[in-house]
């Protein structure tokens, strides 16, 4: 099968109302879409990623009137945190009706449900008239896309067309936020902060370890995220041994000028981390480097997602 490239947000959406996988660019990551009602079509974007059929998909919507097609319930804090911040990068978990195939949740009662706002996604998911199962447009377990060139590197041959927009504004993927309980539970932190989604709902806490909660989000027990070399934290690019096999370095520190440190990635702020942190995995993985040191940050604001993505990728923190 030929990958087809197309700017026209109208075209891709044909594929969709067709039956067919198409990666869109969002504010977060490229994602994969496919007709969510649609058994067969959301069964492509299993084979086409590679991706254990237990992990659930989060569906897409152009607008909040579409929540309703299916949501069961929506809570009030649900309400609340939609109003605040959909559209955006915020995913929440909602008790689903009987419109949503156990395939698009992998066979949980509860959907995954967000709402993109970039004009291109937009102007996509309104042309796809149906709303669109989305897990991000990489191979399962590598880094997830923010260009349609990464999408065509894990991905062509294997989908049926790629929108090309830019690079992706945020770099991580969206908060999940699971809802069907009288508190909300960030599954998965991402670009919408906690301490920004307390604002809104100020009993929303944290998935934590021994929580049982974990559980509803089986993505979570996956490594994702990882590139091919390994990844080690240190709290500061002075701890990075001198001597020892090529490597590569990401932070906010610069590192130490030694020749062992081929490819470096020094960013001036948080929001500069996590919109370079996959391509930097991706080039890293291009140039052959065994050995990525990343430099931890506060778990604060953006900085929660950070280090949750390179902890995984670290191949820790994962339940
Ligand atoms: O930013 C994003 O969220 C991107 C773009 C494309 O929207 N999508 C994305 O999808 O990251 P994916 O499949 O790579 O990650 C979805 C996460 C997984 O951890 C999955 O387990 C969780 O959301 N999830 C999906 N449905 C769920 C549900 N019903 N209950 C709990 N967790 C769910
Ligand atoms: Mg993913």
């Amino acid at each position: 099968m030929r990958t087809h490239r197309t700017r026209s947000p109208v075209e891709a959406a044909g594929f969709i109302r067709s039956g067919g996988i198409v990666a869109f660019p969002t504010e977060t990551v490229y994602g994969l879409g496919a007709d969510a009602l649609s058994v067969a079509a959301v069964g492509r974007i299993f084979e086409a990623k590679r991706r254990p059929q237990d992990n659930p998909l989060i569906v897409h919507v152009a607008d909040v009137e579409q929540v309703e097609m299916l949501a069961a319930e929506v809570s009030s804090e649900a309400s609340k945190l939609i109003r605040a911040f959909f559209p955006g990068p915020l995913t929440v978990v909602l008790k689903k009706n009987a419109a949503v195939p156990d395939v698009t949740t992998a066979g949980l009662d509860t959907v995954a449900i967000r709402c993109p706002a970039p004009e291109l996604a937009h102007a996509f998911l309104s042309a796809c008239e149906t709303p669109v199962a989305a897990p991000s447009a990489n191979v399962s377990g590598r880094p997830s896309p923010t260009t349609w060139e990464a999408v065509l590197q894990d991905l062509d041959g294997r989908i049926d067309c790629i929108l090309e927009g830019g690079r992706t504004e945020h770099g991580l993927e969206s908060t999940v936020v699971d809802c069907t309980g009288s508190a909300p539970i960030v599954l998965r932190p991402g670009a919408v902060s906690l301490e920004a989604l307390r604002e809104v709902a100020p009993a929303t806490r944290l998935a934590v370890e021994a929580d049982a909660d974990i559980r509803r989000s089986p993505g979570m027990r996956y490594r994702h995220y990882a590139p091919h070399a390994r990844v080690e934290l240190v709290a500061h690019p002075s701890e990075i041994p001198e001597a020892g096999p090529a490597a590569a370095y990401i932070g906010m520190d610069p590192p130490p000028d030694a020749p062992r440190i081929v490819h470096v990635l020094v960013c001036e702020t948080l929001s500069a981390y996590a919109q370079g942190l996959y391509d930097f995995f991706r080039t890293c993985d291009a140039r052959g480097v065994t050995i990525i040191f990343a430099q931890r940050v506060a778990p604060i604001g953006l900085g929660l997602a950070i280090v949750d993505r390179l902890q995984r990728a670290a191949g820790g923190a994962v339940h």
